[in-house]
């Protein structure tokens, strides 16, 4: 018997979309034990929330993210909006009592997400941050090869998450689809948008970043503000690169940029063990280069291998063999086993208490790139064991 679970969902931009695909389609291609239903959804323009729950098929729909806290029938509170409004509305759906799935990065940074975590764990309510790229399966593949031991001791993991859109300085900062360049309303540039990712992605699978050594840069020192018409100096970091060490004596080197040109969302990975290395591309996802220096000789060089069968993490859900899928479907998972775990009283990772690890990590790397200095990265390990 699947209950009900009634969903609100606050932002409805390019997440507020990915999200209400994935509690659409979860069922179509999952067990889960939940039926979500698309209660309400929330932003800002009036006009544009009554045309979403319309094109998505929304019961209704609000201009104040505190009805959809206040309904007392909405199970999950899902939060789709700027970093800025992040903490305020895990808080208060905390309160009452809430499941909250929170995108990324978890706060503006790391004091205000210790209130968050605060807040959810004081409640005991199920939180969740949507580190969606651990759901790419060629990914979680890449963690279960690791937890095999088939790369042996790890020396190296080097990420990247390169675009080409703020180059032009007539790009404004502020407003809709231009608020990650207000430093007030997304607490970092590069930093928390893109190395947030690369930062979670890296922990989950190589452990616990302990000390870091960052740099960053803004190329474009003064941009118009949207909200003000005025220009205004530029507070987000434009790139950063930083280096660090991982507590299991690997190294690492991460860079960001939005000033990459000729690249979109270029997210890559590579790990580099003992005996064998993983490479991972965003604009291929369903592959993940796999090398193994145990291999016979004259057969040894990188494979390329093509996520697409049964066996491999989440396929057996989607078609047959051989038939990919794509960047939507790690949100269909994260809903999966969201709604699963909910159902067991069980936690799902990244908890907001796992996110905050991240959000350390980004903290300690923007104070470097000021200090000039190494920092230690603050830690506080995850209470329960999340899946
Ligand atoms: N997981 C990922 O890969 C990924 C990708 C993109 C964005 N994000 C994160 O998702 C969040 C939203 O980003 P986006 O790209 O969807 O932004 P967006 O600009 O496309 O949409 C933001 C939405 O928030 C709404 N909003 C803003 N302030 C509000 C308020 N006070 N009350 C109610 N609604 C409000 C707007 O109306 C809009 O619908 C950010 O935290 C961002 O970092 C994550």
């Amino acid at each position: 018997m699947t209950k009900p679970l009634n969903v609100g969902i606050i932002g409805y931009g390019f997440m507020g979309r990915t999200h209400s695909n994935a509690y659409r389609k979860v069922r179509n291609f999952f067990d889960v034990p939940y039926e979500p239903v698309l209660k309400t959804i929330c932003g800002l323009e009036e006009k544009e929330a009554k045309a979403f729950a319309e094109r998505w098929g929304y019961q209704s729909y609000t201009t104040d993210w505190h009805k959809v806290i206040d309904d007392k029938s909405i199970d999950v509170v899902d939060i789709c909006v700027p970093n800025n409004r992040h903490a305020e509305i895990a808080i208060a759906a905390a309160k009452a009592g809430k499941a909250i799935c929170c995108e990324k990065p978890l706060a503006l940074n790391a004091a205000e997400g210790e209130e968050m975590v605060k807040a959810v764990e004081k409640a005991g309510v199920a939180n969740l941050v949507s580190f969606n790229y651990r759901r790419v399966p060629a990914v979680t593949l890449a963690k279960l090869l690791i937890d095999e031991g088939r790369l042996g001791r790890i020396f190296h993991y080097r990420a990247n998450f390169l675009q080409d859109w703020t180059i032009s300085s007539k790009v404004p900062q502020g407003g809709m689809g231009t608020w990650r360049l207000d430093v007030k309303a997304a607490g970092s540039g590069v930093t928390g948008d893109l190395l947030a990712h690369c930062i979670d992605t890296a922990m989950w699978q190589n452990g616990p970043i302990t000390t870091v050594c960052g740099m960053t840069e803004t190329f474009v020192k003064e941009r118009m503000h949207t909200e003000t018409g005025k220009v205004e100096p530029v507070g987000i970091d434009d790139a950063c690169m930083f280096f660090c060490r991982f507590g299991n004596g690997s190294l690492g080197n991460f860079e960001s940029t939005r000033y990459a040109r000729g690249h979109k969302a270029l997210y890559t990975f590579e790990i580099n063990g003992e005996h064998a290395s993983i490479a991972w591309d965003l604009h291929d996802l369903h592959r993940l280069s796999y090398f193994d220096h145990r291999d016979e000789s004259i057969v040894r060089g990188w494979r390329s291998i093509h996520v697409t069968d049964g066996d491999m993490p989440y396929m057996g859900h989607w078609w047959v063999p051989g038939l990919q899928i794509g960047y939507e479907h790690a949100f269909v998972h994260q809903t999966a086993d969201f709604l699963g775990n909910l159902a067991k009283g069980k936690p799902t990772s990244p908890t907001f208490r796992e996110a905050l690890a991240t959000q350390y990590v980004c903290d300690a790397v923007l104070a470097s790139a000021k200090n000039g200095k190494w920092e230690k990265v603050k830690s506080k390990s995850a209470s329960r064991k999340a899946t």
